[in-house]
């Protein structure tokens, strides 16, 4: 392992990874992936092309050959699919079922390990998914496993649509994560859990900063 710095973070949806992932990268300049955005796209574009969400091995080979770069624009970061803007239709509750489906077979994992490891460049990398301290880059000195309960988790998701507008159910929206949960933690392939060194934090009653600040404590002792 080279001496480029490394920190993991996995943990279930709506644990607040994906904005702890954020905040550290933009504040060390480090480079960031969000692993979750790989198979959202990969379960997009299998919707689009309609290829079963079972065929392994058509899926595979999509994964193989998706033409995906990701751009900063100033204040976050464009997911282009063949030079295409897709972020917006990425995050649909659809696309994160289909995501959570594909995720859990081991031929598109595979297809997927080379190019994640690719954004392990200078001068850092932050990693966010459910299996980057376990499966993608187990040697990472600093690892967190994020988790939140389900109900927590389903009210900041059931805040955040509806400060966008959306008309949505909390009673919904806690059964898709718990749905989408069990599928992630059961599989038998890069299950979603704790890496045995990594620190665990429940952010159930902690803001983004108290989380923030806890990372950065850790990294101070190990980086
Ligand atoms: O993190 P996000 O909600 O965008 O991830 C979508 C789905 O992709 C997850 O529910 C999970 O099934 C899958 N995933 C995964 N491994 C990762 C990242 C995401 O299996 N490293």
């Amino acid at each position: 392992m080279s001496n480029i710095n490394l920190v993991t973070v996995d943990g279930p949806s709506g644990s607040g990874k994906g904005t702890v992932c954020h905040i550290i990268a933009a504040r060390l300049k480090w480079n960031l992936l969000d692993s979750g955005a790989l198979y959202r796209i990969l379960a997009f574009a299998a919707l689009q092309k309609k290829i079963s969400l079972d065929d392994q091995k058509s899926l595979a080979n999509l994964a193989l050959n998706l033409n995906v770069s990701f751009q900063s624009n100033g204040v976050g970061v464009d997911t282009l699919l063949a030079g295409e803007n897709v972020g917006d239709k990425l995050r649909t509750e659809t696309v994160a079922q289909a995501a959570s489906q594909v995720a859990s077979l081991q031929l598109v994992r595979d297809a997927l390990l080379t190019r994640q490891k690719a954004f392990y460049k200078e001068p850092g990398l932050i990693a966010d998914g459910r299996d980057m301290g376990t499966v993608v880059f187990p040697d990472a000195p600093v690892k967190i496993f994020l988790d939140a309960s389900a109900e927590q988790r389903a009210l900041r998701r059931f805040n955040q649509l509806q400060s966008k507008g959306f008309n949505v159910s909390l009673a919904e929206i806690l059964s898709e994560i718990k749905e989408r949960d069990f599928r992630d933690r059961n599989r038998p392939v890069a299950p979603l859990k704790p890496a045995e060194d990594a620190l665990v934090i429940d952010s159930t009653s902690l803001t983004v900063v108290q989380v923030v600040d806890q990372i950065f404590e850790l990294m101070k002792l190990k980086l």
